[in-house]
């Protein structure tokens, strides 16, 4: 469980998004994390105190009288007890308040008596986030070191289309994984291929493969956890993208390639999990190939694809270089073989057909003082300790630093 023994503080402000903070309990629940939640007065005329305290499995708390504290000082005790405040959804008024330092109710003063990091997470109409006070607000939030998460833009309960949605309770979810994880990848630039590319024959056919793109996007979530800046380049995949991670679609294994050697220069990790096709169609026809009768079929003619990695890999100063291989037998032969002939410093091999499309992957780990066998996991969970095993690699044993996430501010 990715929360496992965290205790959390959800406070809630006034706003109409709390209806996602419910989701949002669940899933931190779900998570193993104690939720302890705190609401605003304004936020309990959108959602009901009890619909909080089933969700979450503890009292409320609203005012910071309360007498249920022995001491009843429910701002000191309630914020000794979190490893991590998280406001959602903190609302203009209370993002204003806590630039300023002003404390008026029990969510404000727990939030300026915390010794833990704070996370906001804003919700407004368009204009309100807009507005050059609320823009200071945050500005000054950030300086202070607290971690506001930027809104989502869309339609707006409102009725306005524009920025300042709440962002949804996954996203939310993975911005508190990514703050309470160590971060071992602090500030490096990490670029991931992934999923299966589609080589085109005519304009309704074409040769792809059966990658569905699942261990990409996990150890892209995992390296953006541990606090890695990372960037996605993903063929045909139906995922979504991770929370902090950038991302950009291609096609076709020449246009992966273009797309990762425009961008390697700047890159301190490269990871090639894509499942790149190794031939495409000499010609691509304009128009649709027909079948008739009686008639030869069509001749397909193949080049080679350029090898990304090993492309990387040739460079005069190439990032630390991660391979894949999905062999279908004799993986520890075939795994080290690889890593050698794309010169790279790991491979991680695995059986395609008894990882693609699944949940869970086995993987070996090849480097040049051998082989590591890992065993079975779920690739979330797989891709955390791969990131772990990367990072030791690239850095060395100098590695806890679970400080502060990265966040860019013009302090
Ligand atoms: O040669 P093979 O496809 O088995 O190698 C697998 C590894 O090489 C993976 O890391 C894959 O992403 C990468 N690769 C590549 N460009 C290719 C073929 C494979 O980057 N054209």
């Amino acid at each position: 469980m990715n929360l496992a023994g965290k205790h959390l503080l959800l406070g809630l402000t006034g706003s109409i998004a709390c209806y996602k903070s419910a989701e949002l309990t669940r899933l931190l629940t779900q998570a193993g994390a104690t939720v302890q939640v705190t609401m605003t007065e304004s936020a309990a005329q959108f959602i009901t105190p009890i619909t909080m305290q089933a969700l979450s499995g503890h009292p409320v708390y609203i005012s910071q009288y309360d007498a249920r504290i022995d001491n009843n000082m429910p701002h000191i005790a309630l914020s000794r007890r979190a490893d991590a405040i998280v406001i959602a959804p903190a609302s203009a008024d209370f993002i204003a308040k806590l630039a300023t330092g002003l404390c008026d109710d029990l969510l404000s003063t727990l939030a300026i008596a915390r010794d833990c990091p704070l996370l906001i997470v804003p919700a407004m109409n368009r204009q309100m986030w807009q507005n050059s006070a609320t823009q200071r607000n945050v500005v000054q939030l950030r300086c202070d070191d607290i971690i506001v998460l930027d809104p989502d833009a869309g339609s707006q309960a409102c009725g306005e289309i524009g920025n300042g949605r709440m962002l949804e309770p996954q996203a939310i979810y993975e911005a508190i994984i990514a703050l309470l994880h160590p971060k071992k990848l602090s500030g490096k630039r990490i670029l991931i291929t992934a999923g299966a590319t589609f080589e085109p024959i005519d304009p309704v056919r074409g040769i792809t493969n059966r990658s569905s793109g699942k261990m990409g996007f996990a150890l892209a979530r995992a390296a953006a956890q541990a606090g890695g800046r990372v960037h996605l380049i993903a063929g045909l995949v139906e995922l979504a993208t991770p929370w902090g991670v950038s991302r950009e679609n291609i096609q076709t294994a020449q246009q992966m390639y273009n797309s990762v050697m425009a961008t390697i220069a700047d890159i301190d990790i490269f990871i090639a999990v894509a499942a790149v096709g190794d031939w495409r169609a000499a010609q691509v026809s304009e128009h649709k190939l027909k079948k008739a009768a009686g008639q030869p079929l069509p001749p397909l003619h193949f080049v080679e694809n350029p090898d990304i990695l090993a492309s990387v890999a040739a460079l005069p100063t190439p990032p630390y270089c991660v391979g894949f291989a999905a062999e279908s037998s004799e993986l520890s032969i075939n795994g080290e073989a690889k890593r050698r002939r794309k010169n790279v410093p790991l491979l991680i091999g695995n059986l395609g057909p008894k990882t693609f499309g699944k949940d869970g992957n086995e993987v070996v780990l090849f480097d040049k003082t051998g082989s590591t066998p890992l065993p079975l996991a779920d690739k979330q969970s797989l891709a955390r300790t791969l990131v772990d095993e990367i990072a030791q690699r690239v850095l060395g044993n100098t590695l806890h630093d679970p400080g502060a996430m990265h966040q860019l501010s013009d302090c």
